[in-house]
């Protein structure tokens, strides 16, 4: 562990709060980054894989156990044809390319989002890349593709319906808790920070059920440049901060 990250993560003892269990992250700016330099679009989703990657193994060594990262939301499709394909093609070659790495890392991937509408070879990849790492628990990587909070909720209450409409679930006995069992996200703790990237401060429909209690960091850094140093700034951002989950805090007592 470098020092960098052995400050980030001194949690126990120092006073200071934990390393966050699970961050998200709105991977923010790729087309601004690609601009700038006269590149097409696509080449600033491209250097954005890099970026991700060496974002996954830099948030595995400061102690940080789930990354929700945001590829391709439900409202993606309305850019050109092109865009969308590239960023299919990202998802494909990722897959293709490290899945046998993050497996042998103990790295355990979930694709959360919409399964209808995608490509039939992608939905294959997409399951196979499930498949292959279910009993890895090192390190969680969910990635959000064809994702929209308001979408998942919305299926997740379908469910629930039609549960309860044949006689399955008694309405009363719908809680908080319950109802996310039929997120994408079931079984995951709820994400402690959200970090946006290229300044901008929306949420665009990101983990909409799941963010309710999360810290916000918004980085004023494209996308394609984030690295483990941006990552140690987010955290240690967090950790100034003072979760209060809705209570008052001691002192004020
Ligand atoms: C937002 O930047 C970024 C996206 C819509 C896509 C994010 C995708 C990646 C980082 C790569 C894909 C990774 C995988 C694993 C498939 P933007 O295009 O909206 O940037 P802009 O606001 O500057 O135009």
């Amino acid at each position: 562990m470098s020092s960098v990250a052995a400050s980030v993560s001194s949690g126990d003892g120092g006073g200071k709060p934990p390393v966050p269990t699970h961050v998200a992250i709105i991977m923010d700016g790729n087309g601004r980054w690609a601009k700038a330099r006269g590149l097409p679009r696509a080449a600033g989703h491209e250097r954005g894989v890099e970026a991700l990657r060496k974002v996954v193994e830099a948030a595995g060594e400061i102690g940080i156990k789930y990354l929700t990262v945001y590829s391709f939301s439900t409202e993606n499709w309305r850019r050109p044809a092109s865009e969308v394909s590239a960023l299919f093609g990202l998802l494909k070659t990722y897959m293709q390319k490290d899945l046998n790495r993050l497996r042998k890392e103990g790295v355990k991937i979930t694709i959360i989002g919409r399964r209808e509408g995608l490509p039939k070879d992608i939905a294959d990849l997409v399951a196979k890349a499930e498949r292959d790492t279910k009993d890895n628990d090192r390190f969680y990587l969910n990635i959000a593709f064809n994702y929209g909070g308001r979408e998942e909720i919305v299926r997740a209450v379908r469910k629930v319906a039609t549960e309860a409409a044949a006689g399955r679930v008694e309405p009363e006995s719908i809680t908080e808790d319950m109802f996310a069992d039929y997120l994408d996200t079931r079984g995951m703790p709820d994400p402690d920070l959200l970090i946006r990237t290229s300044a901008e401060y929306r949420l665009s429909n990101f983990l909409l059920w799941q963010i309710a209690y999360s810290e916000f960091v918004f980085l004023d850094v494209l996308w394609p440049d984030f690295d483990r140093g941006w990552l140690e700034k987010a955290v240690m951002v967090y950790q100034e901060r003072e979760r209060r989950f809705g209570a008052v805090t001691q002192g004020e007592l």
